[in-house]
C-alpha cells in the first residue's frame, strides 16, 4: 500500500497544456462575467416555515393532524410559483392531481383508520410532496431528459423508485430541469432553457439534476429524487448547498431513468438517489428507493461516529482540472479540525496517485457501443455534428452547443473492448482494491465534491474536466454523500464528499448528519 503514497511529477507537455488551459479559463470567466453582467436577480423569502423542515418532520406533523398534506402542497405551489420565472428549475407540474391525493392522505389521517404508529411504519411519507428530474418515468408526465427528439415523449408508467415512493405515501409534484441527455454539468437545454442558481442567478446549478438541486435549494418541494453517473446528484448538491447522496452501485433500481445505460458495467456506475436540504432525510428515502437492496446496506443498524475511522485527500493532482479553491480546503480542514476537537479522532491525510487519472479512467469506462449523437440527433454522423454546429450558431439547431460538443468529442476516445479500453479498466479495479483495502467496514474518505463553487453559465466550457472527482467515484461503485459546509464569501455553497466502502452508505448518512449540526448545512438562499 505505502508504494502507493509517491505522487510523480507530471511531464513537461501536460504542464504546458494545464497552464494553457489556465490562461484559457481565465479569459473565458472575464467574458462571460461580462455577459452574464454583475447582479443577478433577487429571489423572495421562504415564506412558509414548514417548507424549512426535514421531510421526516412533515410527514409527523401530517400523521399527528399538526398540519395538512393540503396545506404543505399549496406550500410547494406557492413557493414555486414565487421564484420560478428567476430560477427556472421547474419544467412540468401536476398540481391539480397532487391536490388530489393530499385530500385523500388527509381523509385517510382523519378517518383514523390506521393509528398514527402504524401509519409511520406502513406509509412513512404519507402526504408529503417531492420532485424529481425530467428523465425520469413518472406516469403520465413527459420524459424528455433534454432532447428535442423527445420533446413529445410521455411517460406510460411509474419507473420502480416512483412507485416505491407512492406506496409511502408520498406525492409527486412535478419536473425539473436536466442538460440535454443528462450529459453535462450545466443545466441547459432547447425545450426548457437554462436553470439559475438561487444563490446567485449569475452562476449555474451544475447537472444533471440541476433543476433538482436548485429545487431543494430554493423549498421548491419537501425532498427530491436525482439520477448520477458521473456527479449528477452531487455537483448540482454542492452547487446549490443541500445533501445528496449516490448510493453503493446496483442497490437502487435504475428501471425507467432515460437514457438507459446500455451494459451491466454503465448500470452499476448509475444511481438514482435523495437530494435534500435535510441529512436526516436521507437514510429513510434510501430505505425506502432501495427496495428488496435495502437489507443490504444494513441502515438501522448503529454508527458510532467515534469508532470511525477518517481519511481525506484535499486534490487529485490531475492535469486539465483546477486547483481546489483554498476555501474549499479551508472548509475540508475544519471538517478534520471538528472530529479532531469533539472526539480526539485525527483524520489521516492520503495521496493517492491514481486519482489523478480519474477524468482519463472514467471517460474509458463509460465508452458505450452507442454514440452520445445517437441519442440527440436523428442520423449521427461528424458531417451531421458539424452541420448542426453551424446551425447552433445561429440559433437554429434543437440540440445544445456542449451536446454536440460531446457528440463530436464521442467519435475520439478508446473503443470498447481495445487494449487502451482495457488498460483503464485495469486501472479502475486497481484504484477500487485501494479503497475497498483502505475503508474496511468503519472507514471514511472526505475528498472535494468539486474544486471550484458554483461557475457562471457556461463557464463550465472552460472547465470541462472538473466533475471528475465526482465521477471517478461512480466508477468505484461507492457510495458518496455531498454534505453542504456553508456559503463562501462570495456568498455561494461549499461542500465536501463524504464516501464509504462498498454497502456501506449508512456511514455517508451518519457523518453527513454530524456535519449537518456541527456546520449548519443548508442555508435559505439570499436570506440576508
Ligand atoms: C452575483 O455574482 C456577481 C458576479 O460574480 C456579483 O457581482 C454579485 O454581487 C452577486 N450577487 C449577489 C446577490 O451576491
Ligand atoms: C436519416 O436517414 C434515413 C435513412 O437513411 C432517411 O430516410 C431520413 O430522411 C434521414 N433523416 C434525416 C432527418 O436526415
Amino acid at each position: 500500500m505505502c508504494t502507493a503514497e509517491v505522487v510523480k511529477p507530471l511531464p513537461l507537455s501536460l504542464r504546458v497544456v494545464h497552464v494553457l488551459r489556465l490562461i484559457l479559463a481565465s479569459i473565458g470567466k472575464f467574458v462571460l462575467s461580462l455577459y452574464y453582467g454583475t447582479e443577478g436577480e433577487k429571489i423572495p423569502p421562504i415564506y412558509d416555515d414548514i417548507l424549512k423542515e426535514p421531510a421526516v418532520v412533515v410527514a409527523k406533523k401530517i400523521r399527528n393532524k399538526e398540519i395538512t398534506s393540503v396545506e404543505v402542497v399549496e406550500a410547494c405551489i406557492r413557493r414555486i410559483k414565487d421564484v420560478n420565472s428567476a430560477l427556472n428549475f421547474f419544467v412540468e407540474d401536476r398540481f391539480e392531481a397532487a391536490l388530489k391525493e393530499a385530500r385523500e392522505a388527509d381523509e385517510l389521517v382523519r378517518s383514523g383508520s390506521m393509528s398514527p404508529t402504524q401509519l409511520e411504519q406502513e406509509k412513512p411519507f404519507l402526504g408529503v410532496p417531492f420532485t424529481t428530474k425530467d428523465c425520469i418515468a413518472v406516469k403520465g408526465l413527459h420524459q424528455t431528459a433534454g432532447v428535442v427528439l423527445r420533446k413529445d415523449v410521455i411517460a406510460d408508467k411509474d419507473c420502480d423508485v416512483i412507485m416505491l415512493l407512492r406506496q409511502t405515501g408520498a406525492i409527486i409534484l412535478g419536473l425539473t430541469n436536466v442538460p440535454e441527455l443528462c450529459m453535462w454539468w450545466e443545466t441547459h437545454n432547447h425545450i426548457h432553457g437554462r436553470t439559475n442558481n438561487a444563490y446567485n442567478t449569475t452562476r449555474m446549478v451544475g447537472g444533471s439534476s440541476g433543476g433538482e438541486g436548485c429545487c431543494q435549494s430554493a423549498a421548491g418541494s419537501v425532498f427530491g429524487i436525482g439520477s448520477d453517473i458521473g456527479g449528477s446528484i452531487r455537483m448540482p448538491a454542492y452547487f446549490n448547498g443541500i445533501f445528496g447522496h449516490k448510493p453503493t452501485r446496483n442497490t437502487v433500481s435504475n428501471e425507467g431513468q432515460y437514457p438507459v445505460p446500455e451494459s451491466d458495467l454503465l448500470n452499476s456506475f448509475l444511481g438514482i438517489g435523495p437530494m435534500t436540504r435535510h441529512a436526516v432525510d436521507l437514510k429513510p428515502i434510501m430505505k425506502i428507493i432501495a427496495g428488496h437492496n435495502a437489507k443490504k446496506l444494513n441502515l438501522d443498524e448503529p454508527v458510532d461516529i467515534k469508532k470511525l475511522r477518517y481519511f481525506y485527500q484535499f486534490s487529485t493532482g490531475g492535469p486539465l482540472v483546477d486547483a481546489v479553491d483554498p476555501e474549499i480546503i479551508a472548509a475540508m480542514k475544519k471538517v478534520t479540525e471538528f472530529f479532531k476537537k469533539q472526539y480526539q479522532i485525527e483524520a489521516q491525510e492520503k495521496k493517492i496517485p491514481l486519482l489523478r487519472k480519474s477524468m482519463a479512467i472514467w471517460f474509458a469506462n463509460m465508452k458505450s457501443t452507442k454514440r452520445f449523437g445517437e441519442f440527440i440527433m436523428p442520423n449521427d454522423s461528424i458531417g451531421r455534428i458539424l452541420f448542426e454546429m453551424v446551425k447552433n450558431a445561429f440559433g437554429l439547431s434543437g440540440n445544445t452547443f456542449i451536446g454536440l460538443f460531446t457528440a463530436l468529442f464521442d467519435y475520439g476516445g478508446a473503443e470498447v473492448g481495445s487494449e487502451r479500453y482495457k488498460h483503464y479498466l485495469k486501472l479502475r479495479d486497481e484504484l477500487e482494491m485501494i479503497f475497498v483495502n483502505l475503508l474496511g467496514d468503519d472507514g471514511v474518505f472526505f475528498f472535494p465534491t468539486h474544486p471550484t463553487t458554483a461557475p457562471l453559465h457556461n463557464e463550465p466550457l472552460v472547465r470541462p474536466f472538473n466533475f471528475c472527482y465526482t465521477a471517478i467515484i461512480n466508477c468505484l461503485g461507492l457510495p458518496s454523500t455531498t454534505v453542504p459546509l456553508g456559503l463562501s464569501r462570495e456568498g455561494l455553497p461549499i461542500g465536501i464528499q463524504v464516501i464509504a466502502n462498498h454497502n456501506q452508505d449508512r456511514l455517508c448518512f451518519a457523518v453527513a448528519e454530524e456535519l449537518n449540526q456541527a456546520f449548519g448545512g443548508w442555508v435559505e438562499p439570499q436570506k440576508s
